[in-house]
């Protein structure tokens, strides 16, 4: 591959692939068979990408996000009919992927024996979770032949990555390309759920509201906030995307010098001395909100406060993914 240098550094190499989606098809499929791990727009967040079959390419993910430990991945598919040649699907599941499928949606399935799927990207459980991205994600893997282990494409513990510039600032030094697709549409991670019998449970909120898929699956999505459901997801550690700032939940005032990041224009006291002040949506649309939720944060934490207050934000819908991405801002890091 070849990269620009930017300050005697290399620097990731930058496809626009609405400019030039050939390109874009080309210099993916070629770095991802030579086992590189590159970044690529999904609708959620952008993702850090590589073979999911080879060994050497899954361990260049760990390395460029400097993960610590080896967690499952989500394993991405082009469609259904892939993702059936690597997992065994129940009704329920096939009826998920049917309705939700290209979309941000991950099913946790039973791992076929025969798939080529490596054990570092299941980290060695015989299961796998699947999710079959929208737009541009879709066709490279259609056409790379083969699922695609992605990650969000930031540093561990960090805001991920919902446009090429997050990628550029934060891993631009580490990866030989970046795919830009502009914001991703639903700027929070795929909801993570598995079928187990006749119970259906909910691993991660995420872009796709907990409601939406019980209405198909015609059962309640249990939430197992348990000591168990930890162990089952254990990419979900509790300090996780952490700015730099301290981040206060549920604010209904600010303090002079922090920041402040409102939903629905709802009156905060103090905002005329915040260092800025942003709406996640002022018209009060969760889905609006969760797209614009990390770079807010991002944006807040470059102005240079040492604390983010955030309002409320109903739990309802997408509410529970953006609550539940708050509380790990908000967590104590150690
Ligand atoms: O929206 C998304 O899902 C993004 C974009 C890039 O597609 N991807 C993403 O992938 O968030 P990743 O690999 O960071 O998601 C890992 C989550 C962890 O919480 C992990 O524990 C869970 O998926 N997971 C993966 N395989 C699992 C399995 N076999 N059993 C239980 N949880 C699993
Ligand atoms: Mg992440």
């Amino acid at each position: 591959m070849t990269a620009g240098t930017r300050h005697g550094q290399q620097m990731a190499r930058i496809i626009d692939i609405e400019a030039d989606r050939q390109a874009a098809l080309e210099a993916a499929s070629a770095a991802l068979a030579d086992g590189f791990a590159i970044a690529i727009p999904t609708e959620t967040v952008y993702g850090l990408a590589a073979d999911a079959t080879n060994p050497a390419a899954i361990t260049r993910i760990y390395e460029t996000k400097g993960r610590p430990r080896f967690n499952p991945l989500i394993c991405h598919m082009a469609d259904l009919a892939m993702a059936e040649e690597h997992a065994e699907f129940d009704p329920v599941s096939r009826a998920l992927a049917a309705a939700f499928w290209p979309g941000p949606l991950t099913l946790v399935l039973p791992l076929k024996p025969e798939s080529p799927i490596h054990s570092l990207a299941t980290a060695g459980l015989d299961s796998v979770g699947i999710r079959v991205p929208k737009g541009f994600a879709g066709a490279l893997i259609g056409a790379f032949g083969r699922p695609l282990a992605a990650p969000s494409a930031n540093t561990s513990g960090a805001i991920s990555a919902t446009s090429a510039a997050h990628v550029e600032a934060d891993l631009g030094a580490k990866l030989p390309l970046i795919l830009d697709a502009g914001p991703s549409a639903v700027g929070v991670e795929s909801t993570i759920v598995k079928v187990e019998g006749d119970r259906l449970r909910l691993l991660r909120p995420g872009g796709l509201a907990a409601r939406e898929i019980e209405r198909v699956a015609g059962r309640p999505l249990l939430r197992a906030k348990t000591a168990s459901a930890a162990i089952e997801a254990p990419g979900m550690l509790v300090s996780h995307y952490a700015p730099g700032a301290a981040v206060r939940l549920n604010a209904r005032a600010v303090e002079p010098g922090e920041a402040l990041i409102g939903f629905g224009s709802a009156a905060v006291s103090g905002a005329e001395a915040a260092r800025i002040v942003l709406d996640l949506s002022p018209r009060g649309d969760l889905a609006e909100a969760a797209a614009n939720l990390f770079d807010y944060m991002k944006r807040a934490d470059a102005s240079g406060a040492s604390s983010i207050a955030f309002s409320p934000i109903p739990e309802e819908g997408l509410g529970e993914a953006i609550n539940d991405r708050l509380q790990r801002a908000a967590a104590p890091r150690d």
